[in-house]
């Protein structure tokens, strides 16, 4: 893929909301999970874990701690994807914090573009009760749910979203 590619290849992802009911094939999970492994991180610590949910029961709990995002119930697969605080925060301290959330959030971008590659669709999500996501999953208080990466083979919109002008994003030496 040239560098022109590249752009074409992140220009045409979008957030997709409406999903069939095909599983995702197993080597399909492993190789999302495969291309997050590849990210970077702080201290390369990995300070991020992912919680893969296939469960229909499990799926629907999550939807609900999501304010009710159909979404979330309807696709096959979700990564919820963490912020291990521990893990950075051994080495960091109270930076391991930070690290720890940007380490995660790398991670799931990494997912949104695997499964992109893969032709699957996906909806980064992010408006949900934490505790309730905790409480759905069994999490560990040093576990942050972050995002919920809704994954499967989807409907795209025609439309893509519209940016701002890139120009309104950057500064130049202050
Ligand atoms: C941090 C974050 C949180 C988001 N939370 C939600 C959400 O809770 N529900 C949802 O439908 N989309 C959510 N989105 C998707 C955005 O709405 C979407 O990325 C944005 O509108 C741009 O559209 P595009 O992804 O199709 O380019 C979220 C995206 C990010 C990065």
């Amino acid at each position: 893929m040239d560098s022109s590619e590249f752009l074409g290849f992140l220009s045409h992802r979008s957030s997709v909301r409406e999903y069939e009911e095909t599983l995702l094939a197993d080597e399909e999970i492993g190789y999302i999970l495969s291309c997050a492994s590849t990210a970077p991180s702080a201290g390369n610590l990995e300070a991020w874990d992912v919680v893969v949910v296939t469960d229909e029961d499990t799926r629907l709990a999550l939807a609900d701690a999501s304010f009710g995002q159909q979404h979330v119930g309807e696709a096959p697969a979700l990564f919820v994807v963490c912020a291990n605080y521990v893990r950075s925060m051994s080495q960091y301290g109270e930076r391991g914090i930070l690290y720890a959330v940007q380490d995660a959030t790398i991670a799931c971008t990494y997912m949104m573009l695997a499964a992109h590659a893969r032709g699957l669709h996906s909806c980064w999500t992010g408006a949900f009760d934490e505790d309730e996501v905790r409480g759905v999953l069994g999490l560990p208080p040093h576990i942050r749910p972050l995002a919920i990466l809704a994954t499967g083979h989807g409907h795209p919109p025609v439309r893509l979203a519209e940016r701002m002008d890139i120009g309104d994003h950057i500064h130049r030496d202050e």
